[in-house]
């Protein structure tokens, strides 16, 4: 069997979150109750959180939807790749680029190595949360990617308000938050520019059941987080998110190359987490303190300081509430 098959098929039968006992799921595969539970080990060390009674066999603590590559497929007109267990779908993007079709997406179900931006951790349990990356050739070239990373952040919003999902904001450049607590996190990678066009991997990480997970896997997040569960009662269906996702994604990217940031500017500042409160602007050794105002056409973030409106733009600003 190919990596990870047997755990896969572990989970599967796991994912409706009653008892398998260890011997109809070793009888299945064709291996023993310690092979079974050797691999149940490496699915925990995944993140998911499985318990085993003595008589009844394993359990999830919760029941889990996987996603389901082929129904995505039949959703989206561009190619769609699942690969359950990656190192990160950023990284597997941009070692394809060159093969790949504008709007090509790859999804992962855990990332062994989800990166944030600057070389930061993503955190990436199994099977709660959605990791997904798309393919986007720019045709306006690396100077419209500024443009472009915001524009994915209102794209992502729009789709979870399209879902009947409200309350979700924006924190310039484009992190995903509720309450005041991250969501959703994107990371728009480059690959170089041949001719006039920029070629970019667009990554979306997002919280949809994080909340479940034991805190041994949430330890290690570095600011206070949210997930998906925490903003809607409703039970939410991974793929039927996933779908919305990348589709409203390709149209506000369409859109984006044929109008630029043209009416994106509005809708960016409505969804603008920070807007008329107090923020600090981080740049290495430097912070500015003072009013958030937005952003402008090209997408720098507006601040009111003692000085006056002044704009920043660029990779290196962090951008951190006061109030
Ligand atoms: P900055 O504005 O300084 O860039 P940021 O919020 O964009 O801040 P990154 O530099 O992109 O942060 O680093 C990723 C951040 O996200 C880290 O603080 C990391 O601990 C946190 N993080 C990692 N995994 C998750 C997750 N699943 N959910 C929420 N936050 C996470
Ligand atoms: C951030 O730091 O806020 C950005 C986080 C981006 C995480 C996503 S998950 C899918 C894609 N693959 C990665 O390794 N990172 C991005």
């Amino acid at each position: 069997m190919k990596e990870h098959a047997i755990k896969l098929t572990i989970l599967n039968q796991l994912a409706d979150g009653s008892f398998h006992s260890g011997e109809a799921l070793g009888e299945m595969l064709g291996i023993s109750r310690a092979a079974v539970s050797k691999h149940v080990k490496g699915i925990q060390a995944w993140g998911v959180d499985i318990f085993s009674v003595q008589g009844k066999g394993y359990k999830l603590s919760e029941p889990m939807q996987l996603l389901d590559q082929a129904w995505l497929q039949s959703q989206v007109e561009s190619p769609v790749e699942l690969i359950p267990v990656i190192d990160s779908t950023n990284q597997y993007l941009l070692e394809r680029i060159n093969n790949l079709e504008s709007g090509a997406v790859c999804l992962a179900e855990y990332q062994a190595k989800g990166r944030g931006r600057r070389g930061r951790e993503w955190i990436s349990p199994f099977g709660s949360n959605l990791y997904l990356s798309m393919y986007w050739r720019l045709e306006a070239g690396m100077a419209g990617a500024m443009g472009l990373s915001l524009v994915v952040g209102v794209a992502i919003v729009e789709a979870l308000e399209k879902l009947g999902i409200e309350g979700i904001k924006l924190k310039w450049p484009n992190d995903l938050y509720y309450q005041d607590k991250k969501l959703a996190g994107i990371l728009v990678e480059m690959s170089g520019q041949a001719g006039a066009a920029a070629h970019l991997v667009i990554g979306m990480g997002m919280n949809l059941m994080m909340a479940n997970h034991e805190q041994s896997v949430t330890q290690n997040i570095s600011q206070p987080w949210t997930s998906l569960s925490d903003v809607t009662q409703s039970a939410i269906d991974r793929n039927q998110l996933a779908a919305t996702l990348i589709n409203t994604l390709q149209n506000a990217l369409n859109e984006y190359e044929i109008t630029g940031m043209h009416g994106f500017v509005e809708r960016w500042n409505r969804l603008d987490n920070f807007l008329d409160r107090e923020i600090k602007l981080i740049m290495g050794n430097r912070e500015v303190t003072g009013l958030s105002r937005g952003i402008n056409e090209q997408g720098a973030v507006l601040i009111e300081t003692a000085q006056g409106l002044e704009t920043y733009i660029g990779g290196e600003i962090s951008l951190r509430g006061l109030s």
